[in-house]
């Protein structure tokens, strides 16, 4: 029993000194002999049911209320530790800080690296992985975490289906430089070539993501390369980030796929796996098309603005309405008898001051009545009298 204990033991250790170089002597690629489409060859996963990335159709997206607000933890917490970039030869990879996490979510997820996908320019050049509606991004940020409330660490966690959550952040040009992108993109010319690596300042990562982290599509699905794991909570951002034109160029064109040795130079450019089938999937959504916009400044005072404007004007119906009711009421109980000529829509502005001389009067109930009195008066002489004396103007 002893040898085989020792037995197993050995395997085990040979399996763990030798399964991830293994993996890594296939050089995958995303085109050519061992392009995407064959990947299932040498990664069985990829060839799998619930594989990302995906094309997003939101009408075919279903709301989940119980979808709450992500919550990055400790994500502009950065410390003054360096972080570690470096080119795998597929991306540039930046290695995150383990207090870095994720709230929302049924467990706690621990970060462990971003990284980027990219095409090769051009408007017909995109390079997301996922897409909405068939429209890709330019690029596509990917935060990965692992679940440390039950697994202790990211390569036992990747191969489980509850193991893994990823961050997609869509990427598209705009006119302003995204400073906070700077914090990689400066770098990059540190790593041209597969293998090196750079410390770089640390920096706020959450400066990276959109503003809106309660909107989000959620999804189970894969890792998006190679060994195409199905162990992914998906949380696909609403919202997407901008970065300029010049900066979109620099992530495109400044990095190598091929080492710093190899004679045979290769851009590392369109590094995006193309969607794969939903087959049963659902895609969630924590909003609706309607509810949890996130309002403008803009359209807030505007809401207001209404609001105000419907609060005076329902003030004015009502004023108008008790008025009416006031003043039949009173003709009704005093018999007062108004000149058939004056409706009451001419006793209406009966708040303008009178012109005839009043007499105090102590009791309110009189006063009330002499008032509609002297204003049907008042609006009966003004009808008679075509030039008001001056005080009667408001
Ligand atoms: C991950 O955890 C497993 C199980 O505890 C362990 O065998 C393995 O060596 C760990 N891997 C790394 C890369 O730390
Ligand atoms: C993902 O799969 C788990 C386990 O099958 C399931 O409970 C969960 O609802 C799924 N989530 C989504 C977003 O489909």
């Amino acid at each position: 029993m002893d040898s085989l204990g020792f037995f197993f033991l050995l395997m085990l250790l040979d399996y763990q000194g030798t399964a991830a170089p293994a993996d890594d002597d296939i050089t995958w690629t995303y085109t050519g002999l061992v392009g995407q489409s064959h990947w299932p060859q040498y990664f069985p996963d990829c060839g799998g049911t619930s594989q990302s990335p995906v094309d997003v159709v939101t009408t075919q997206t279903k709301y989940d209320p119980s979808l709450v607000h992500l919550t990055p933890l400790g994500y502009s917490q950065h410390g003054n530790k360096p972080f570690t970039l470096y080119n795998n030869g597929h991306t540039a990879v930046i290695e995150l800080p383990e207090w870095m996490g994720l709230g929302g979510l049924p467990w706690l997820y621990t970060a462990v690296q971003m990284h980027l996908h990219w095409g090769s320019g051009g408007p017909h050049h995109p390079g997301s992985e996922h897409t909405i509606n068939g429209l890709s991004a330019d690029a596509e940020l990917h935060v990965v975490h692992y679940n440390s409330e039950l697994y202790p660490n990211m390569s036992t966690a990747m191969t489980q289906s509850d193991g893994l959550a990823v961050l997609g952040i869509l990427i598209v040009t705009g006119e302003e430089t995204n400073h906070a992108f700077n914090n990689i993109l400066n770098y990059l010319s540190r790593i041209r070539h597969a293998d090196q690596k750079v410390f770089i300042p640390a920096f706020d990562v959450q400066s990276l993501l959109p503003e809106d982290l309660g909107r989000y599509y959620r999804y189970n699905g894969s890792l998006t390369t190679p060994p195409c794991h199905q162990s992914v909570t998906w949380t696909l951002f609403h919202e997407r980030v901008e970065i300029s034109k010049a900066q979109l160029l620099k992530m495109e064109t400044i990095l190598y796929s091929s080492k710093a040795e190899d004679p045979d130079k290769m851009l590392l450019q369109d590094n995006y796996r193309t969607t794969q089938p939903l087959n049963h999937r659902v895609i969630f959504t924590s909003f609706t098309a309607e509810s949890g916009k996130e309002l403008s400044s803009g359209e807030v005072t505007a809401i207001v603005i209404g609001v105000m404007c419907g609060c005076v004007g329902l003030a004015v119906i009502i004023r108008f309405i008790v008025k009416t009711i006031r003043f039949f009421t009173l003709l009704h109980r005093e018999t007062v008898v108004v000149n058939s000529s004056t409706s009451s829509w001419d006793v209406l502005p009966s708040n303008r001051p009178a012109p005839m001389p009043r007499t105090k009067e102590p009791e309110k109930a009189k006063e009330k009545k002499q008032d509609v009195a002297l204003n049907s008066t008042s609006v009966g002489e003004r009808k008679e009298e075509p030039s008001p004396s001056p005080q009667t103007e408001p």
